[in-house]
């Protein structure tokens, strides 16, 4: 089959995330990076698209015009990534979804619950593919964890502990800088700060190991550095809606702390230990015996790790190889779309809008716990 024509929404120079979409869309050569509106100055975005190879006439300077002249053109895009920032997610991904388009939004998928379930509702309605960025889910090891969760090693999951903690917002001399003080205003940042941010990447990846959803949360918030609003440490409590119990602890003052997104699982018949920073070792440990170090790349694992696996066992492989497993699942629901093929809905292998919501729901739910004295609060997913 061609290559698939992608295209990009933000993500421009000098931006945190851009690069690794585009590094992560071309890894399988699955796509072709074919347009973009990548700085919010169009004279940037024309410049830095043209810059990067795009032709001329479909480096955009807004995504009003790439949405205007892609729609109608016969190699439209298959696949359009939105990288801009937050409070931009949900105008940008309506607009493509009404039009046609498949979509890959980076997290949050919007500001609000309700937008979250009007986009929900609007996938479902025109069909077209909706993805969410938790590129976690990506990592070879998470998936092999989700595999045994699914086999039933570990027997029946009781509980599990996540969390997603760095310490670069703990200097109070520095808590005036702009990149981090908009962060903490409700203004800006809605109702959560860390939590929303880092914490529901850990508690995306818990949902989707233990294919169980967050159910009711207990949270109690802290704004450790003074002036903050927001929360800078969130200890969140978990009901999932098959019986599992979660912890889930999220903080951005945890001096020492680089990028310390951890899920350890614990089941009947044993548990399971995992790090992002070690992210080729997946530690566990069935009952009663001694520990084992499974190692990505070796024989014996899923085939669902295999097949998200690229390097040779041994080497550093890490987040560049997990985001594009996101890439490289969506690709292949479009090969199929493509194909008139539908594929089995619990094998998707990307995050989607249901997901982006059940994020929303459970940042709203701990939000309203952390003002009620860590009150016991139901997710709102109807
Ligand atoms: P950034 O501030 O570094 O870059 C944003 C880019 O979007 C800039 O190039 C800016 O000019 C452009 N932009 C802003 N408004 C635009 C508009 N209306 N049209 C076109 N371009 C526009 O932001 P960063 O850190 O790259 O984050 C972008 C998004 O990615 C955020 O939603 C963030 O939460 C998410 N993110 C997700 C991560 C993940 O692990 N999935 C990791 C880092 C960021």
């Amino acid at each position: 089959m061609a290559k698939l024509n992608w295209g990009i929404i933000g993500g421009g120079e000098g931006s945190q995330i851009g690069l690794a979409h585009r590094m992560c869309s071309a890894l399988d050569d699955k796509f072709q990076f074919r347009a973009g509106a990548m700085d919010v100055d169009p004279v940037k975005a024309c410049e830095y698209g043209t810059r990067l190879g795009l032709e001329p006439d479909r480096a955009y300077g807004s995504w009003q015009d790439m949405l205007a002249a892609e729609k109608i053109r016969e190699d439209r895009l298959d696949l359009v990534t939105i990288a801009t920032p937050n409070s931009t997610h949900f105008e940008i991904t309506k607009a493509f979804l009404e039009n046609g388009f498949n979509v890959l939004c980076e997290k949050p998928m919007t500001m609000t619950l309700d937008e979250a379930k009007e986009i929900v509702a609007l996938q479902a309605k025109t069909g077209q593919i909706c993805a969410v960025n938790y590129g976690y889910s990506g990592y070879p090891m998470v998936r092999q964890m989700r595999e045994m969760v699914r086999n039933g090693d570990l027997g029946a999951v009781r509980s599990f502990v996540a969390e997603f903690s760095h310490g670069f917002h703990a200097d109070a001399a520095d808590a005036d800088n702009p990149r981090v003080r908009w962060r903490y205003d409700p203004k800006q940042a809605g109702v959560s700060a860390q939590f929303a941010d880092c914490g529901i990447h850990a508690l995306h990846l818990a949902s989707f190991v233990l294919g169980q959803n967050p159910k009711k949360v207990s949270a109690d918030f802290a704004a450790c550095v003074p002036g903050r609003e927001l929360e800078d440490d969130a200890l969140v409590a978990l009901r999932m809606d098959q019986g599992a119990v979660g912890r889930l602890w999220s903080s951005s003052i945890a001096i020492g702390r680089m990028h310390g997104l951890t899920l350890q699982v614990f089941g009947e018949k044993g548990g399971l230990r995992w790090a992002q920073e070690q992210p080729n070792q997946l530690y566990w440990n069935p009952i009663n015996q001694s520990v084992q170090i499974l190692e990505r790349g070796q024989a014996g694992l899923s085939d669902a790790s295999i097949d998200a696996s690229r390097l040779t066992i041994g080497h550093a492989e890490g987040a560049p190889v997990a985001f594009a497993n996101i890439y490289k699942s969506i690709a292949k629901d479009i090969e199929a779309r493509k194909l008139g093929l539908s594929l089995d809905q619990n094998e998707l292998g990307y995050p989607t809008a249901f997901d982006g919501m059940v994020s929303m729901a459970a940042i709203d739910a701990a939000a309203k716990s952390a003002t009620a004295a860590s009150a016991w609060t139901e997710l709102d997913l109807n």
